[in-house]
């Protein structure tokens, strides 16, 4: 058995036509919907996030702002930077992308970006929304796993899913995303025993840890969906998951590539949000 390939670009595509339709009448309204990205320092993976995030705003009418400062920022200049955007009426969604530098709280800084402009879905209000079940925004990598299921038609009702990995970014409102959709929801990390046992009982695996080839074939149970989040280089310095592609695609019946899976996905939910939070100031309009 070969597994299906779940093709995120292919079904970014589609979503980012219908959003390029919702830019064009929100600007007829007078709202363009606006996205501003922080950067700070020059980690180079956090480079080519944000130009693809600001690329992609372009691509379908959308106001960008990418603003970048040296790594020797302090918090207090971050902040106020964020003061400035939270009242900028032509920004509807900020974003300062993660990591930051050390001398930077980054609990500090996300909880200082308005909830109304919290398109990552990082801000307390927004996590606390996910877990009880309230209109919020969805962080846009689980949120974009979702999407991914759902473009297969996959009822998760019954189903066992088992998230490898526990971050506030993804692992943990994964896990919630889940459970709202009635899986029975496992959640793995570093210190789990016998990991093994428990991905062996997924009939979706998501792997969300960062650990390059974690997840192989034996990890996998016949027929089972396979989710890879992971961003990792190779030896060779080519970009890889956390599954093994080559292995598990053998046993997975459904499986997303790297690249070309969750990461244009996880972008286009940023537009989703961003799109959202501009409709929403036209809808107080009224
Ligand atoms: N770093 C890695 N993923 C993300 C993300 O989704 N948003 C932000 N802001 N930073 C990140």
């Amino acid at each position: 058995m070969s597994a299906h390939i779940i093709d995120g670009r292919q079904l970014s595509h589609s979503f980012r036509l219908d959003y390029g339709q919702r830019v064009k009448q929100l600007v007829e309204n007078g709202i363009t919907p606006g996205l501003a990205v922080i950067l700070v320092g020059d980690n180079p993976a956090s480079q080519v996030y944000v130009k693809n995030k600001v690329l992609a705003c372009k691509d379908i009418g959308m106001h960008s702002l990418m603003l970048q400062f040296d790594a020797g920022m302090t918090q207090a200049q971050l902040l106020g930077e964020i003061e400035r955007l939270n009242t900028d009426p032509s920004i509807h969604g900020i974003l300062v992308q993660l990591p930051l530098p050390k001398q930077i709280d980054p609990q500090a800084v996300i909880q200082a970006i308005s909830a109304q402009k919290d398109v990552d879905g990082f801000h307390l209000e927004s996590a606390g929304a996910l877990m009880c079940g309230a209109k919020g925004y969805w962080p846009c990598t689980p949120h974009g796993c979702l999407k991914m299921l759902d473009s297969i038609g996959y009822d998760l009702t019954g189903k066992h899913a088992v998230v490898v990995g526990r971050s506030n970014i993804v692992g943990k409102p994964m896990a919630l995303m889940l459970l709202q959709r009635n899986a029975t929801v496992s959640i793995c990390h570093s210190q789990t025993a016998n990991l093994k046992a428990l991905t062996l009982q997924a009939d979706v695996l998501v792997a969300a840890v960062g650990i390059r080839h974690l997840i192989t074939a034996d990890m996998v149970k016949p027929g089972a969906v396979v989710i890879d989040v992971g961003m990792n280089r190779d030896d060779q310095g080519k970009l890889c998951g956390d599954v093994d592609f080559e292995g598990v695609k053998q046993v997975a019946s459904f499986i997303t590539p790297v690249p070309g899976g969750v990461g244009p996905m996880t972008i286009t939910m940023l537009l989703a949000n961003t799109l959202d939070a501009a409709q929403s100031i036209l809808d107080s309009q009224h």
